[in-house]
């Protein structure tokens, strides 16, 4: 499974996207994999500092996806580093372009980790096949804290329609809830 985020999650939170538990990465080694999976960044203008965790963070394949707005030397500064830079032609990422080059390359599954615009843009375009949602038995954020699928929305005559598939109950009090898109 591969992880994928959006351009502000990229560049505000600075994600690691690495396998945080240590016997599931000896395990990944064991089966001759990387430790970690690749992480995917879908970013209008790819000013990503070399030394952030999205690069440096565990040992993954990177690949990014930009628009001709990233300046040629900071692809070059990227590929550098080691990142797989696809620049789309168009002036944001075209994301069904993506899945097919992402498929070209070897994903098969790919976990999309947010934010709310990236989820939304995915779900809009039919490029979901399930929704994971993870409620926990705790109340905080506020009127501003994002959702799973900002964006501009949807009227409720639109809404997708998805299905329930699996609930599971956690131990800490949180219960895991699965969707299929129908
Ligand atoms: N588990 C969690 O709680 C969790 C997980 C992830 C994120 N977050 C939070 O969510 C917030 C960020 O979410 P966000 O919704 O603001 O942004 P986002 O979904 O992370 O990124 C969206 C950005 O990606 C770029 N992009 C490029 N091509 C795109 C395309 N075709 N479609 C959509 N976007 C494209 C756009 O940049 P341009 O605007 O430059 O075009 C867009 O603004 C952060 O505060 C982060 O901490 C929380």
């Amino acid at each position: 499974m591969r992880s994928l985020v959006g351009g502000r999650t990229l560049l505000e939170e600075q994600p690691k996207l690495t396998v945080r538990s240590e016997a599931l990465r000896e395990g990944r080694i064991r089966q001759g994999r990387s430790p970690n999976p690749m992480k995917v960044g879908v970013v209008t203008v790819a000013d990503i500092p070399k030394d952030s965790d999205f690069i440096k963070a565990g040992d993954a394949r990177l690949v990014i996806f930009t628009t001709p707005q990233t300046s040629i030397s900071q692809v070059e500064q990227l590929r550098a580093l080691g990142v797989e830079v696809f620049v789309n032609d168009s002036a944001r990422v075209d994301l069904r372009k993506m899945m097919r080059t992402l498929k070209k390359i070897g994903v098969d599954h790919l976990m999309v980790e947010g934010g709310g615009t990236i989820n939304f843009e995915l779900m809009r375009l039919g490029l979901v096949d399930e929704l994971l949602i993870y409620v926990s038995p705790m109340i905080f954020g506020g009127a501003n804290a994002p959702t799973p699928a900002d964006g501009f929305g949807l009227p409720r005559e639109d809404a997708m329609q998805t299905k329930l598939t699996d609930a599971e109950r956690w131990d800490d009090g949180g219960v895991l809830l699965k969707y299929k898109f129908l």
